[in-house]
């Protein structure tokens, strides 16, 4: 599965969430609850990265 992660393709495997590909997304409680990893998917801001499963073409922002 492709996706785009800070503007440089990545081929992940499918069913992942962000936070478990991108190492540096700030996770801490992993269960949704404090916001600590809040990316930028397909420009929406504030998606939380350890809830957030990738799909197919997904741009993700994390700075
Ligand atoms: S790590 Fe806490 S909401 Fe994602």
């Amino acid at each position: 599965m492709n996706v785009t992660i800070n503007g440089e393709p990545a081929t992940v495997e499918p069913g992942r969430t962000i936070a478990a590909v991108v190492p540096n997304v700030g996770v801490f409680c992993a269960i949704g609850v404090c916001h600590g990893c809040l990316v930028t998917v397909n420009d929406v801001p504030d998606v939380r990265a350890c809830q957030r499963v990738l799909r197919e073409g997904d741009e993700v922002i994390t700075r």
